[in-house]
This record gives structure tokens, sequence and C-alpha cells, in this order.
């Protein structure tokens, strides 16, 4: 209710603060007092979800310029200035601005209290609307952001805040935390989401080729090199380039890496060609690059180079609140892609989600859920080699054939629908494994697309 809405009231008369904060409380509201504009504006929070109350003219900083720094902040955030006979001329310019309300003083408590109410009500719909939003456009993004938690939303506001400038950024963060969605959220929300978003995974190339893929050759600039490739780098121009786990990036393309950061042109393979890039470059860590200790062979030159703006993503056992709504959109993903009902949740997996610490972060939290949709979270919090225990009224056959076919489905699920991989983990040749699919009525196509490990 809006009643219970805070309020930060501000006023530098000790006197008339006290008594302005009795009467709000009177009237339900949660107030917190400041005596200095300056106090007031370090206590703010983002998305904070009341009004703020002020005396317009105070010593350090007058109404007015404390309604500009918080528009600054948050402009829809409303404003009630309580203004002196001679600051009515000011108070007024403050509501052509955007500020919520004057009330001249002296004024009947009433007058001061609906205001207020008012306020608070356009506040909590504004928030509402702003959270209907931000869940709409997770839904819809294919990469979407999810956590609610000040920390997230920190994130995010950093985010909207440089992606559309080109500065280059590293992100660092531990296995599953959201590298490679903060990457593409940059790329997104700028103006280079016409261009390609090329990704290079820099631990995952053979030495041998990763010069000619990041740079290009041209026909016959080395053995086996009979048409022209443009490289990955040339391609990303206009675009974003994310080097994923730059950290494991061979020592002698740090030095190329370097240069390309640094003069922005590459020169194919074969070529004295420079040609000019237009880069923005997402880097991508697991180590702290930092620490000399982590940093191992990676050069401190190409560290200093890309450490223009770090982004540190929290690992979810820090940002426990937002497991439930993590989960909740990661299992009614999973039920969509199954055709099947989010089960209700059982204390076993509520449990599991209090209390497990997440090594593998937003990752193996969404795993977890697609398991849970697939009836499989017994199997996650027992030992994985345990038959479903509701199964126990069925003869041990058909209680088998059951655990085989959950068990396809869910390394098909792991494995992104991928057979050679699905059929590895396995460990069946290929003919069993396609006659299990039939007996069992899985469709493999339908776990295709499904989230990869990697
Ligand atoms: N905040 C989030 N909201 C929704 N999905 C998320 C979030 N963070 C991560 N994910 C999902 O979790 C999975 C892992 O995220 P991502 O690939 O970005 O992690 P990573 O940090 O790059 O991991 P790795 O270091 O192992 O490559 C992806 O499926 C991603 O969509
Ligand atoms: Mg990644």
């Amino acid at each position: 209710m809006s009643d219970a809405s805070p309020v930060l009231l501000i006023d530098d008369d000790k006197e008339l603060l006290k008594a302005t904060k009795q009467t709000l409380e009177l009237a339900g509201f949660a107030v917190s007092a400041f005596s200095t504009p300056l106090d007031a504006l370090a206590a703010l929070e983002p998305g904070f979800a009341g009004v703020i109350v002020s005396d317009i003219r105070m010593p350090q900083m007058d109404g007015q310029q404390l309604f500009d720094r918080v528009k600054e902040r948050d402009a829809d955030l409303p404003v009630i200035l309580v203004t002196g006979h001679g600051d009515i001329p000011m108070a007024v310019k403050a509501i052509q601005d955007g500020a919520y309300d004057f009330i001249a003083k002296p004024f009947a408590t009433d007058r001061l209290v609906q205001s207020v109410r008012r306020a608070a009500e356009k506040r909590r719909l504004v928030l509402e609307n702003r959270s209907l939003r931000i869940a709409a456009e997770q839904a819809q993004g294919d990469l979407p952001l999810i956590g609610q938690t000040p920390a997230m939303e920190r994130l995010r506001h950093t985010l909207r805040q440089i992606a559309d400038t080109d500065v280059d950024v590293l992100v660092t963060g531990e296995t599953g935390s959201g590298k490679e969605v903060v990457a593409g959220l940059l790329h997104r929300w700028s103006r280079r989401a016409k261009g390609n978003f090329v990704a290079l995974n820099c631990g995952a190339l053979p030495e041998t080729v990763i010069e000619s893929e990041l740079f290009g050759h041209e026909p016959g600039a080395f053995t086996g090199a009979q048409k022209k490739r443009v490289g990955r780098i040339e391609h990303a121009s206009a675009g974003t380039l994310f080097l994923d786990e730059i950290e494991s990036m061979p020592p002698a393309i740090q030095v190329q890496m370097l240069r390309v950061l640094e003069m922005r042109e590459v020169t194919p393979l074969g070529t004295n060609e420079v040609r000019p890039v237009d880069l923005r470059v997402v880097a991508a860590a697991k180590v702290d690059l930092g620490d000399p200790q982590q940093r191992g062979d990676f050069r401190e030159d190409l560290y200093y180079r890309l450490n223009v703006v770090t982004i540190s993503i929290p690992p979810l056992r820090e940002r426990r609140d937002d497991i439930p709504l993590l989960f909740g959109y990661f299992a009614e993903r999973a039920a969509s892609r199954f055709r099947r009902d989010v089960p209700t949740m059982s204390a076993a997996v509520r449990r599991h989600l209090l209390q497990h610490s997440w090594p593998g972060n937003v990752r193996e939290l969404s795993h977890f859920a697609e398991r849970f949709v697939l009836g499989l979270e017994t199997a996650v919090t027992q030992a994985p080699s345990e038959p479903p225990a509701s199964d126990t009224t069925l003869p041990l056959p058909a209680r088998v054939e059951r655990y085989e076919a959950d068990l396809i489905r869910e390394t098909l699920a792991q494995n992104a629908g991928d057979v050679r991989r699905t059929i590895e983990a396995l460990g069946i040749p290929r003919k069993t494994f396609y006659d299990k699919l039939q007996r069992h009525g899985i469709v493999r196509s339908e776990f295709a697309g499904f989230e990869a490990n990697g």
C-alpha cells in the first residue's frame, strides 16, 4: 500500500524537521529525516520506492539544486518542495522542470499529507511499470540479464551507460556468471548492433590457425590457403569483437592483439596491406588479470590496455536473492520448450535452491531448473545413479526403462541436442542411441538450441 511508502524528508530547520516527520509518520509514511541535502542524497538508493520532501532554502545546496541532482539519478522520482514566502518563483520554475509539487509555508498538514500521498501513488505506478517493462524486455530478448538485487541493478545501469560508447571493456566473473550475456548486451544496446558480434574463444583455437582466423589471409599466404579469407577481427569491424577466455590467449598472439588494440588496424597474412578496423573490444576473463599470480603469462601491457573499464559480475552465491527469480524464469522457459507444465516445487528442491553454493553459477542454476521441469531433480539432490523414488509401484523392467528414458533426455538437454556429445556422454553406439530414441518416443530436435554447456 502507498501508506507504507518511504519519504526522504529534508529541512535544515531542526524543529520543523521534527514536526513534519511526526505529521507524515502519523499519516502512515516511513520517514527518514535529514537536516542536509547531501546526507539525503547519500541515502538515496536506486529504485527508491517513495517520495522526497525538501525545504527549498538550505545552506549547503538549495532545493532547486537538490532537485536537479535527484533528477540526474531518477527523473521519475517525485520531489515536493516546501517553500518560504520569497521563494515561490523558484518553486514555480522547479515545477516547470518537473518537480512534483510545491507547498508554501506555513502549510496545513493536510495539504502536505495529500500531496505526499498522491506522489507516493504515482511513484508506485512508475515503479510497477518499470518492472513490467524490464520483465517484458527480459522475456523477449535472447540475451536477458535477469536479476533485481542491487548488484545486478547497478550492473545493468553501468551497461546502459557504457554500451553506446566505444570504450573497450573487460568483463570478469566465474564460470557461468553471465560474461557472454553482458558482452552481448553491450553490443545490442549500442549503435554497433547493426554490425557483427564476433565471439572468439581464445583458448579453444589451435595456435596454428589462430593467426589466420584472427587476421585473415590472402590466397597462397601459406600452404593450404587457397582462398582469400577475411579475418575475424575485420569481420567485427563496425561491430563488436568478443575475446572470450582472454587469459588463455597464446603469448605470440597477445603481442599482435596489443598492436590491433592500439593501432586499430590489421594486416592479413601474405599481404603488406594495412586495413583499418572500427572496433569495440569486449574481453572476458575468469581470473583476475590484475593479480600477477593469476595472470600467469598474460602480458601486463595487454592487461592494462584492456582494463579501461572492468565489469565484474558477482558469483551467484553473493546475490542469492536473485535465485528464485532466475529459477522461475528458467523453469518457465524449459517448460515451454519441452511442452510440459512447471511442476510444483518439492521441499527438496526448495532446500537445494536455498543451500547450494552454485559453483557453476547461473548456468548451473538453469540446468537445475531444466532437470526440475523434466522431473529429474531427485537425480541432482541425491546420487545421480538413484532411480526416481516415485516409480516403486512399477515392476522392475518398467522402472529401468523409464529411468533410461529420463537419463537420455537429461543428457540430450545438457548437450543441446548434440548427438555426438550425447552419445559420448552416454557411452553407447550411435545405432543403439537412435533405437532407444525411437523406443522411448524421444524427439531429439526438441532439445536442439537448448542451453549448451559453453
Ligand atoms: N543474469 C542472467 N540472466 C539470465 N540468464 C543468465 C544470466 N547470467 C547468465 N545467464 C545464462 O547462464 C548461462 C551462462 O552464462 P554465460 O555464458 O554468459 O556465462 P560465462 O560467464 O560466459 O561463463 P563461462 O566463463 O563458463 O564461459 C547462459 O545460458 C546465460 O544465458
Ligand atoms: Mg562464456
